[in-house]
């Protein structure tokens, strides 16, 4: 087990394209961190800077004390689970499970006590003597998952492991993972551009979007507080909506609505100002004293029930209790929880409220 620090990693493949910006962290040991944005944003550049597979352009990596831009991946300890399992076909189980180990020229008997343990914890016990082929989805990820525990490895990254199963098995996969990182204790930093992965997995999650990183915080501090208009459109499902109004009179003035936030202490800072306002879809509340917009579509989801509401020049999401979203008429009248708002500078996207 081991702490993991990066600092001032800077990336560039190609001269004057940075894809990875000033990026610093310190993982603590045992520490679940997650790396979460967009296509392209150069999680996966980070991760292979991380085990060694790619080299910084800038910057140091640490695990533990150990400075390791020198090390070769093989000697840095650390064991790496891909989206695409990447078994050897022709192999079973056992030997898929074994093969690193193999390689290292451990003993014999450790190996097999190595495997069977590993095996064990992943249930996959009664699969060794198959090959890959006639195994699911989900058993061959834990295949996957199982040739990283045998190693045994100080740090375990993962790239978006789950993206190639069916939802449901996600779910059961998330699980598993958490329920494996609350047994080994090893650090553990985990890549996914599913952001309910980020809030549903991590300790600590990081934002990141063209390289740079835009938050690092707990799950809840992230939705809650986030830093600026793309992690809080990025963090959130369904996304927060955002509209542009006008600060008069302590009031947002947009198209479709006039919405009183005098009730913020310090709204009246932003007096005259051009701003977006976010809301969530659940912080909007049916209210028959509240104003009225038109609905276009119900989407009930079981429990809750999405709205589809139609502003001037926004659509906008509301998500309301299915059991109170029953004879709803062609306009519905609404209500925003505005203690729960978020407001963002227009020009800089940062929030200022
Ligand atoms: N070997 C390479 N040569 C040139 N450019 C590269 C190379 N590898 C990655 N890039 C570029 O670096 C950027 C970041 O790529 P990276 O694979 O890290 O993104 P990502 O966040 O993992 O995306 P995804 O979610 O699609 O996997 C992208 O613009 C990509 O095109
Ligand atoms: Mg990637």
């Amino acid at each position: 087990m081991a702490s993991l620090k990066l600092e001032n990693i800077y990336k560039s493949f190609v001269k004057d394209q940075i894809v990875i910006d000033n990026f610093s962290i310190a993982i603590k040991d045992g520490e679940f961190l997650v790396l979460v944005g967009p296509s392209g944003c150069g999680k996966s550049t980070l991760l292979r800077i991380i085990a060694g597979l790619e080299e910084a352009t800038s910057g140091d990596v640490f695990i533990g004390d150990r400075l390791v831009n020198n090390i070769h991946p093989k000697d840095r300890d650390i064991a790496m689970v891909f989206q695409n399992y990447a078994l050897y076909p022709h192999m079973n189980v056992f030997d898929n499970l074994a093969f690193g180990l193999k390689l290292r020229k451990v003993d014999k008997s450790e190996i097999t006590e190595r495997v069977e343990e590993a095996a064990k914890i992943l249930e996959i016990e009664d699969l060794l003597a198959r090959k890959p082929k006639e195994l699911s989805g989900g058993q061959r990820q834990r295949v996957a998952l199982g040739r990283s525990i045998v190693r045994d490895p100080k740090v375990f990254l993962f790239d978006e492991p789950l993206s190639n199963l069916d939802a449901k098995l996600r779910v059961q996969m998330r699980t598993e993972i958490k329920k494996l990182h609350k047994r080994l204790k090893t650090t553990m930093v985990y890549v996914t551009h599913d952001q309910v992965e980020a809030m549903t997995m991590g300790d600590r999650i990081i934002v990141l979007k063209d390289g740079i990183v835009q938050q690092v915080g707990s799950p809840v501090e992230v939705y809650h507080n986030p830093i600026n208009m793309f992690v809080a459109g990025f963090i959130g499902a369904p996304a927060m909506n955002f509209i542009t109004g006008d600060i008069k009179n302590a009031q947002l003035v947009c198209d479709s609505f006039s919405i009183d936030l005098s009730e913020l202490s310090e709204i009246n800072k932003h007096e005259g100002q051009k701003v977006i306002f976010g809301i969530r879809p659940e912080d909007i509340h049916l209210d028959t004293n509240g104003f009225s917009l038109p609905l276009l579509v119900m989407e009930p989801l079981g429990n809750e029930t999405l709205l589809h509401l139609e502003g001037k020049h926004t659509a906008i999401l509301a998500k309301v209790r299915s059991t109170d979203a029953t004879e709803l008429g062609d306009n519905v009248n609404i209500r925003f929880d505005t203690k729960q708002i978020c407001l963002f500078d227009c020009k800089s996207l940062k929030r200022i409220l």
